[in-house]
């Protein structure tokens, strides 16, 4: 193997975590490397409590980053989602760390859903980050901005589900919904919202060239399928369920999968309904540019039959220049 491809091959085999999302005094449960010339060298074995002394070492050699190995990768991802909600409540923690681990834990999050679609145990993980990133969210009005700075724009069904869930909860906020267990079940419905085209064959969902009127039917049935899905885990709010069914319905009823018109469907849909069409347009899809954020806008805004007007203004606004970028 060339000098090139053995560094590419060695640098993929390690994740870079921020130092601050390591817990003082716990054990990790997985190995912690340093780079050291190029080199990845063991810093700190996995059942090695990661002590204060451990940190101010880290410190004095101003080192921001450390390196798992990514075969210890899923131990990262649990110990983070257990230490979520202290990370979040940090002050010691920079916002914008915050957000980039709330997304890169998300996203591997999704990850696994999608792996396994009907697992109730990692349903119950997604829970439980929506519910701390809604905690966090609730007491930081910083926080989407934050979390728009770190999100990822070349597409993946798991960035995605983040994205989407993300400008969700902020919409929703921005729109006068501020009770903690309507945001949650919001979050989860939105988090949730494509799990339906686990069923549907890659090829139609990454083809270049235009779908044909079967591949089409193939595709609305995702919010169905995802509906079913969800259902059988048995574990979520009833509200939760109807973004993942209804986020194709449109307001003049020319969504699919049911046609449903403007009253029947839930505010929870009509939400996440926005969040998805605008992500997935200024988005980097394998078949498509993506398009500026402005002209997405404009385009949800021209589509007035589509979507729900007052969304869609909230929706212009949040978006819209911001008189100050805080970074607290
Ligand atoms: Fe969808
Ligand atoms: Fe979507």
């Amino acid at each position: 193997m060339l000098a090139k491809e053995a560094a590419k091959a060695a640098a993929e085999a390690y994740i870079p975590v921020s130092v601050k999302s390591l817990r003082l005094d716990t054990v990790l449960g997985f190995d912690l490397h340093i780079k050291i010339n190029g080199e990845f060298v063991l810093y700190r074995a996995s059942d090695t409590p990661f002590t204060q002394k451990s940190l101010d070492s880290l410190k004095e050699h101003h080192v921001d980053n450390i390196y798992v190995s990514s075969a210890d990768s899923e131990g990262y991802q649990k110990y983070i989602e257990s230490h979520l909600e202290e990370i979040l409540e940090d002050e010691t923690v920079e916002e914008k760390v915050k957000a980039k681990i709330v997304y890169d834990t998300a996203a591997l999050l999704v990850k696994d859903v999608m792996a396994r679609p009907g697992s109730v145990e990692t349903v119950k993980r997604s829970m439980k980050l929506v519910e701390a990133t809604v905690f966090h969210n609730l007491n930081n009005s910083s926080a989407f901005y934050n979390m728009l700075k770190v999100m990822q724009f070349n597409y993946s069904t798991y960035t995605h589900s983040i994205n989407v869930c993300t400008f969700s909860l902020a919409l929703a906020q921005f729109s006068g919904i501020s009770d903690t267990d309507e945001l949650n079940r919001l979050g989860l419905g939105a988090l949730l919202h494509d799990v339906g085209k686990t069923r549907i064959s890659e090829s139609i969902l990454n083809k270049a060239g235009p779908l044909t009127a079967d591949e089409w039917k193939q595709i609305e049935k995702h919010p169905q399928y995802g509906f079913e899905i969800i259902l059988e885990t048995n574990i979520i709010p009833h509200d939760s369920h109807y973004p993942i069914l209804q986020h194709h319905e449109r307001e003049n009823g020319s969504g699919y999968p049911h046609g449903r018109k403007s009253g029947e469907i839930h505010l929870f849909s009509k939400i996440v309904a926005i969040a998805d069409v605008f992500d997935a347009m200024t988005t980097q899809r394998v078949y498509r540019n993506a398009v500026d954020t402005f002209p997405a806008m404009q385009q949800i805004y021209n589509d007035h039959t589509k979507f729900d007007a007052d969304l869609v203004k909230n929706f212009t606004r949040m978006m819209g220049p911001r008189e100050q970028d805080d970074e607290t």
